[in-house]
């Protein structure tokens, strides 16, 4: 048995989407859901669905029953993560998972990124736990800019504070995709890959993707880290996300998120969606 947590969030979705594509008999597959009725697809397609909550110890340990290989998809509750990761943890331990799949970051080990401490927590709580592992440390999704171009639209300026650095950006589904392979290929194991899109791109050449599909120009704009965080607050982001948002900049800036590792590509059997394609999907001329 196959579980994904996480399953009514948008990476979750693609996995559990990509696990039934490749042929995974949906019977032994289980969609874990803080919100089974999220998870109303799922279930028509004859997948079970079973409820779980990061935060309440006796669903996960229901959830994980019979299961043998999961994927913990990480939390999307900043400063909460390492409680709610730990409880998963525990919870499959104690069911008898034979090999536990994460969503990590980039680099999670040298990263300096505020992003990076709580995924590296939950690296070293999987391999204290004994559980065979596989640790996916995905790289930027290509949605956090492409679902977010509105204001670069609008005022043409896209804001940043990543000076010239690289983002090995990919989307969802291609991350989604090397989940899938790794949960159905039981020999890997103990396994770290670094996940990146490719090729990288600087935040001025994402504008300059923008632009040219847009039909306008869209002037990138580097701002010191400070000043970015308060646009973003003025925006009305909430300053968490606003300062978090900066500093993975700053992280951009450093090459924390990009790779040339060749994992995602190995994975996948295939090149990833580029950046320059996710923009046209993305932008309408
Ligand atoms: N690499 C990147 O660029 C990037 C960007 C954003 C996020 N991330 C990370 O990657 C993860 C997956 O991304 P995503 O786009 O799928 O995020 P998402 O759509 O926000 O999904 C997060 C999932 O976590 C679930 N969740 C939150 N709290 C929970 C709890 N207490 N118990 C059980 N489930 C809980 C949510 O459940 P509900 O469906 O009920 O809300 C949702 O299904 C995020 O959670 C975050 O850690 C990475």
């Amino acid at each position: 048995m196959i579980a994904v947590t996480g399953a009514t969030g948008h990476l979750g979705r693609l996995v559990v989407d990509e696990l039934l594509a490749r042929g995974v008999d949906p019977g032994t597959l289980a969609a874990l859901a803080r919100s089974p009725d999220k998870a109303a697809d799922a279930a028509g397609r004859g997948v079970q669905v079973r409820r779980a909550d990061y935060t309440e110890r006796d669903t996960l340990d229901a959830a994980l029953r019979g299961v043998t290989t999961l994927l913990l998809v990480s939390s999307d509750a900043l400063g909460e993560r390492v409680a709610h990761h730990r409880n998963v943890i525990e919870a499959a331990a104690g069911a008898g998972v034979e090999r536990i799949a994460y969503t990590s970051i980039l680099h999670a080990d040298t990263s300096r990124m505020q992003l990076a401490a709580e995924h590296l927590e939950t690296e070293r709580m999987i391999r204290a736990s004994g559980m065979p592992f596989v640790i996916l440390r995905n790289g930027w999704y290509l949605e956090n800019y492409t679902e977010n171009l509105g204001p670069a639209l609008e005022h043409r300026v896209l804001l940043h504070s990543a000076e010239g650095g690289l983002v090995s950006g990919a989307t969802r589904a291609d991350f989604a995709a090397a989940a899938a392979v790794v949960l159905t290929s039981d020999d890997l194991v103990n396994e770290v890959f670094e996940l990146g899109g490719e090729p990288p791109f600087t935040l001025a050449e994402l504008a300059r993707e923008v632009s040219r599909r847009a039909g306008f120009e869209v002037e990138p704009r580097d701002l010191p880290e400070e000043a970015y965080a308060a646009v973003l607050i003025d925006a009305g982001v909430p300053e968490p996300v606003a300062r978090m948002l900066a500093d993975s900049d700053r992280g951009i800036a450093r090459g924390e998120l990009f790779t040339d590792s060749g994992d995602l590509r190995r994975l996948i059997g295939r090149a990833p969606t580029t950046m320059a394609e996710a923009v046209r999907g993305a932008v309408s001329p």
